[in-house]
């Protein structure tokens, strides 16, 4: 990746991605906020360089953008999508974010502006859909499939053949036994076990995890 990179939010999760980016070598110009209080405040060496309206500073080809909303269990996976279809509406580029010490099998499948956080593992056969974020030291095993837009919280294991629906979240530390088929926007409490299929569209917890309330 030779363009320059902005990254889109600066909080808790564009810290890493930044990071992220940096141990990969990239040029990172800075975050955007839309709080014009955070302008010219540092994380990671680098700084709020503005709302999104300062990426106009740039041609779409001189750049890419970074997704750096994050979003914790219950929150806003949905965000994060919506923030990057708009800029990629106006013609933005979003690019995937892959640390050096993430392990990713050349077999495995990476669909567009993914991110792989460091000490993760994507085996063989594995697809991160779209969007999707595998977050420090997951794991995610063979001929898994991680929906669009889904996030994998740290140290999360996905076992084999696992289907984790879209705009799903699999919550820190949480284990989903092997084969097990998941809908989408499912929200995975951290520490949870799931041994059973769920059709989505709900929060599950516990071990074994059950289903705790219904999504509004
Ligand atoms: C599942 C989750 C979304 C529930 O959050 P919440 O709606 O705010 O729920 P609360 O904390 O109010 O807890 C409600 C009940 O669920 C239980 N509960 C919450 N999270 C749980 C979990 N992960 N496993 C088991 N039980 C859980 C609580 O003990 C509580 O039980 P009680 O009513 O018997 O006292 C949240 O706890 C969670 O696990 N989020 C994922 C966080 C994560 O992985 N972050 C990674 C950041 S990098």
């Amino acid at each position: 990746m030779k363009l320059p990179v902005i990254v889109i939010g600066d909080g808790g999760h564009s810290s890493v991605v930044a990071d992220t980016l940096l141990a990969a070598g990239v040029t990172v110009l800075g975050y955007t906020d839309a709080d014009p209080k955070r302008c010219g405040m540092q994380l990671c060496g680098l700084q709020v360089l503005g709302d999104d309206g300062i990426l106009s500073r740039y041609g779409y080809e001189d750049i890419l953008l970074a997704n750096g909303l994050g979003g914790v269990g219950g929150q806003p996976i949905p965000a994060r999508r919506r923030v990057q279809e708009t800029l990629e509406n106006q013609g933005w580029r979003f690019c995937s974010v892959i640390h050096p010490q993430a392990i990713v099998s050349k077999f495995a499948r990476l669909e567009e502006a993914v991110q792989i956080m460091a000490g993760s593992v994507v085996q063989p056969g594995a697809t991160i859909g779209r969007g999707s974020v595998i977050n420090t030291a997951a794991v995610i095993e063979h001929d898994a499939f991680i929906g669009a837009w889904s996030n994998v919280a740290p140290h999360a294991v996905v076992c084999g053949q696992v289907s984790i629906g879209a705009a799903s979240y699999v919550g820190a530390g949480a284990t989903v036994r092997q084969g097990i088929i998941i809908g989408e926007n499912t929200l995975i409490g951290a520490g949870s076990v799931v041994v059973k299929d769920f059709s989505g569209d709900g929060v599950l917890v516990g071990v074994p995890a059950r289903l705790k309330e219904r999504q509004k």
